[in-house]
């Protein structure tokens, strides 16, 4: 888990390097039924097309691979029963789908949470009309249980490139003619692929609609070096549009079923040309130029929304940057992708203060063109929609969104536009829910800076080797229990415990400026005042020896009375101190915190615990004395390690880094 924080910079480069995905997918699935060995460059092995890849090997491909090229043995005797896991992508599941009927293969498909959500009956029904015997069972996306194929004509009932690839992959072993006629023409890879490779397959238009032909036949061995993906390439030439420069991008598949993004924007004014034109095994290639444009509303018709449905959100996202009312026909589509992107792209829309509605099939976006900076986007764990979110922060001058999942078809895309964001995150067990990444991120907008914040969960019994590896992959990182000793002593800290540690910076315990800094700025008197401590960990530790600097004298309490008695002599603490002016929690709301009581002479609380309940606060509320509350000394002790891993200044609005939590509702 990680979240990005982006500034404005970025600097694109020509050659985005993304093999074209969905050309990709299918180069490996047909040299795995090819006459011999094929070989594939230039290929980019994003998590989908890995998923892929371990698939047809667990069918009985043998796949090398060296650098970014494959040499692909086919399936010799297809494997009897397989578990095909095809992660996060559709592409997998429906056109091997198809390929494992044609084989008659028993396999059981599984995947990620995301796409056991996905419909699947869609490939599942063509497939059982050829003859394919294909169950659901609980806990899978679907099992193949073999079948003879034989011939069918089948109308597609969706709009689904997958769909028709998953039949057309079967009809290839079907006794007879299998025929899939199409509403609306689809991508079509799949078909000139074939064609390209000598199987036996034929497109024709009947009555206005698209059909293609497919008998039994074996596709010949290829050699290709794959163009690069319009679908990333996207990406890059929105940024290119929106900040008004120019840019070519080079070697990039130009199917006309994939240029739906392309078409749009010029008929919005945006100069787009395709240059160098050649041919692929089949498919155009050519470099994409952009020329400086005004935009003007978007209007995306049914034919542009199908040959460019994954560009929809960033076509979106762009609108939100162009005043006007924009629209997009027949989006329904949207819904059953990695997430339900309607519903990303009215979040996008509602963050930044714009109108976004869905009617069931058409959207709308009405936007004044102003777009707020310093925001954050969810990603639903999308990696089109992270993507989306990373465009509409840049554009906007700063913004983060909540995950990165990049990997799964475009790797290089930070990369590819020339942006690399200072690493860093925090270590520790159990700690998912830490707030530290939207603090961190929050610090990173304001500042201006670029930076990912990622959460780093290690077993506590992690080797020493692997956790001074993990330190050492990053370039700063928070540090929490339980490792927040060990990693002093393993970096030979002057003091027993520290939580933040980075190149070039000595390791430190911030935690202790946060809590004098946040009682400072309650305007508490505590400097050289008697004080009740309750707690004895690695925080209740940090802080007492920060408030001795002050010359507090302090009494410790704890449920466990050894774990008290530790603490005392470690500090040479007294036994007993009498009317303090405050008393410190650092332990979790118990029946213990309850049992405690509030001594007259106390002026001021703070509860380490962020803004839940307490006892304590809660009499301390009552008699209407100070409440110092953790969260405040989290943001305290933050904003130092952000600043000494950036070398900017150290921040000190907590009060506006309360609204943004208030916005975007984290507590
Ligand atoms: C793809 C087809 C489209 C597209 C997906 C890739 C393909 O899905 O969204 O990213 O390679 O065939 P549908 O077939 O579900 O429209």
């Amino acid at each position: 888990m990680s979240m990005i924080a982006f500034n404005d910079k970025f600097d694109l480069a020509a050659n985005i390097r993304c093999s074209d995905k969905s050309l990709t997918h299918r180069a490996f699935i047909l040299a795995a039924i090819a006459d011999g060995v094929s070989t594939i460059s230039n290929v980019t092995f994003s998590q989908d097309v890995v998923s892929t890849i371990r698939a047809l090997e667990a069918l009985g491909a043998e796949i090398r691979i060296e650098g970014n090229s494959a040499a692909v043995k086919p399936i010799a005797l297809p494997k009897s029963e397989v578990t095909i896991n095809c992660g996060n992508s559709g592409t997998t599941a429906r056109l091997l789908a198809g390929l494992v009927s044609g084989l008659g293969v028993k396999a059981v498909f599984v995947g990620d949470d995301s796409l056991i959500q996905r419909p699947m009956r869609r490939v599942v029904e063509p497939l059982r009309r050829l003859g394919a015997q294909i169950e659901y069972k609980p806990g899978s996306l679907f099992v193949c249980q073999g079948g003879s194929l034989h011939g069918a004509v089948i109308n597609a009932e969706v709009n689904s490139a997958q769909v028709k690839s998953a039949v057309l992959l079967a009809g290839l072993f079907a006794e007879g003619q299998t025929e899939y006629i199409e509403q609306m023409p689809t991508r079509n890879h799949t078909e000139l692929l074939l064609a390209e490779l000598g199987a036996d397959i034929k497109t024709s238009y009947k009555n206005g609609k698209y059909s293609v032909s497919v008998k039994k036949s074996r596709p010949n061995a290829f050699d290709v070096e794959l163009p690069n993906d319009p679908s990333a390439t996207a990406y890059s030439v929105a940024l290119a549009l929106l900040r008004g420069q120019e840019n070519t991008f080079t070697n990039v598949l130009v199917n006309p079923t994939r240029m739906g993004f392309y078409n749009v924007l010029k008929r919005s004014g945006a100069k787009l040309s395709i240059c160098n034109i050649h041919t692929v095994l089949g498919e155009q290639v050519g470099d994409i130029c952009v020329k400086c444009s005004t935009l003007s509303p978007i209007a995306a018709t049914a034919h542009d929304v199908c040959d460019g449905i994954d560009e929809i959100p960033l076509l979106a996202t762009m609108a939100l940057f162009i005043k006007g009312e924009h629209h997009f026909e027949c989006v329904g589509e949207l819904v059953h992708k990695e997430c339900n992107r309607v519903e990303a792209i009215e979040h996008m829309a509602n963050v930044v203060h714009q109108q976004c509605s869905f009617d069931g099939a058409n959207l709308t976006v009405i936007s004044d063109g102003v777009v707020p900076c310093g925001k954050r986007f969810k990603t639903f764990d999308d990696h089109r929609i992270a993507m989306c979110g990373a465009v509409l922060s840049i554009i906007a001058g700063s913004g983060c969104i909540d995950s990165a999942p990049f990997d799964i078809s475009y790797p290089q895309f930070l990369d590819s536009l020339g942006i690399r964001p200072l690493k860093l995150g925090l270590i520790g067990t159990n700690i998912l829910q830490s707030v530290s990444p939207r603090m961190q991120t929050y610090l990173a907008m304001q500042a201006g800076v670029c930076c990912s914040y990622g959460i780093v969960t290690l077993a506590a019994d992690v080797s020493d080797a692997e956790l001074l590896r993990v330190i050492d992959s990053y370039d700063g990182l928070n540090v929490t229990m339980p490792f927040k000793i060990r990693v002093a002593q393993l970096l030979n800290a002057d003091i027993p415990a520290v939580n933040t540690v980075g190149k070039g910076i000595v390791p430190q315990s911030t935690d202790g400026y946060g809590l004098v800094h946040s009682l400072q700025k309650h305007g508490v008197d505590f400097v050289n005042k008697p004080l009740w401590i309750v707690g004895a960990g690695g925080a209740a530790q940090s802080c007492v020896s920060e408030l001795l600097n002050y010359g507090c004298k302090m009494r410790v309490f704890n449920r466990t009375a050894q774990n008290a008695r530790l603490l005392r002599d470690r500090y040479g603490l007294p036994d007993e101190v009498a009317d303090p002016v405050g008393m410190l929690t650092f332990i979790p709301e118990c029946t213990y915190e309850q049992g405690l009581s509030l001594p007259n002479s106390c002026k001021f609380v703070f509860i380490s615990a962020y803004m839940g309940y307490s006892a304590i606060r809660e009499k301390a509320e009552a008699r209407g004395l100070t409440v110092v509350d953790g969260f405040e000394m989290n943001y305290f002790q933050g904003t130092v390690g952000f600043s000494l891993w950036t070398g900017t200044p150290v921040q000190d609005d907590y009060e506006g880094y309360l609204a943004y939590v208030k916005e975007f509702d984290y507590i």
